[in-house]
């Protein structure tokens, strides 16, 4: 296979720093990482500018603004970074025929089809973080640019801040935790979000008659279902930890911002379409602590 090249946007971020891990792995794929210091995605003439220069054939867009409470009292650095920033990757993606693989978040549909989500469920977005992932994803649902989103939700690392370093951090500290138990959903390795972005990058470069035909939304978080009181549990559980997990509501606990109670997706479409087989979210922690547990 000739050799791809991939310009990653946001590298300093969890799925940014999980490509830069696995890029070993694909000798044959060409990456350049860029951070938000050395790449602004709202930088019109410096994403041009760098796409000038690398001509890559894939654009893995890691950045975004992910504070999700902080949002609420940030809306147009929110809006900057998540609709902006993405308008200036597809244009500039569409001049240069560079793909645009994009990652969007569960957040965009908040509602409950008593089933999993599908990708072309109606998008009730609340909130201000929620409403301008949305919006990126409009963005590039409406212009002629080749693009896929994958959707996905409560992505965790062995790099940046996350639940699970929280969750590992806190329970050692305390005896009791106040855990929400009413949002459902599942959670996502960014380790694996980020080897199934590669390889749906191969199987589109692999297509040599229709490309088009991969464009689109794409629902990905690990398999299973919990809720974010047993997915603590479960964190506690693999290292021994014995603080006790108290189950509270949504609004017992509070946050600026909304978050939806069913995040549960349906990922039929990722499946069927790219071939990827989807881990249970209990191995992909284990494997994730144990990663933390060696460092
Ligand atoms: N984390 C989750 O639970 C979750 C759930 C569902 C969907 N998602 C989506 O998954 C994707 C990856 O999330 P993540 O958890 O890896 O996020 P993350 O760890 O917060 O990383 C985002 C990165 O984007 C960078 N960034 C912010 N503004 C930028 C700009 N203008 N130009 C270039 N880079 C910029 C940030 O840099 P600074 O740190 O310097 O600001 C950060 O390194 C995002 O699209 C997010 O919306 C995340």
């Amino acid at each position: 296979m000739k050799e791809i090249s991939i310009l990653v946007t946001g590298s300093g971020g969890q799925l940014g720093q999980e490509l830069q891990e696995i890029q070993s792995q694909f000798p044959k794929i060409k990456f350049k990482f860029f951070n938000r210091a050395e790449l602004d995605i709202t930088d019109k003439k410096a994403v041009l500018e760098k796409l000038d220069l690398l001509s890559p054939d894939f654009l893995i867009n890691a950045a975004a603004y992910t504070a999700v409470d902080q949002a609420e009292s940030d809306e147009e650095k929110a809006f900057q970074v998540n609709v902006t920033g993405v308008d200036v990757l597809a244009k500039a993606c569409q001049v240069k025929q560079t793909w645009l693989m994009h990652v969007s978040s569960d957040y965009v549909y908040h509602h409950n089809p008593e089933r999993p989500l599908l990708e072309e469920d109606e998008t009730l977005a609340q909130g201000v973080y929620a409403r301008t992932k949305l919006k990126g994803d409009q963005v590039l649902q409406n212009m002629d640019v080749d693009y896929c989103i994958l959707r996905t939700s409560w992505v965790y690392s062995s790099f940046g801040k996350n639940f699970v370093k929280s969750m590992g951090r806190l329970g050692r500290d305390r005896e009791v935790l106040n855990i929400v138990s009413d949002q459902i959903g599942t959670p996502t390795y960014a380790r694996e979000l980020a080897l199934v972005i590669v390889q749906m990058v191969q199987t589109i470069q692999a297509e040599t008659s229709n490309r088009k035909k991969y464009r689109g939304v794409y629902n990905y978080s690990n398999e299973g279902v919990t809720n974010w009181a047993e997915f603590a549990e479960a964190i506690f559980k693999i290292q021994g930890i014995t603080c006790e997990v108290r189950k509270i509501t949504t609004e017992e606990f509070g946050a600026p911002a909304p978050r939806p109670k069913w995040s549960l997706l349906d990922k039929s479409k990722i499946k069927e379409v790219f071939g990827i087989e989807i881990k249970d979210w209990k191995e992909s922690l284990k494997s994730c602590i144990n990663l933390l547990n060696q460092s």
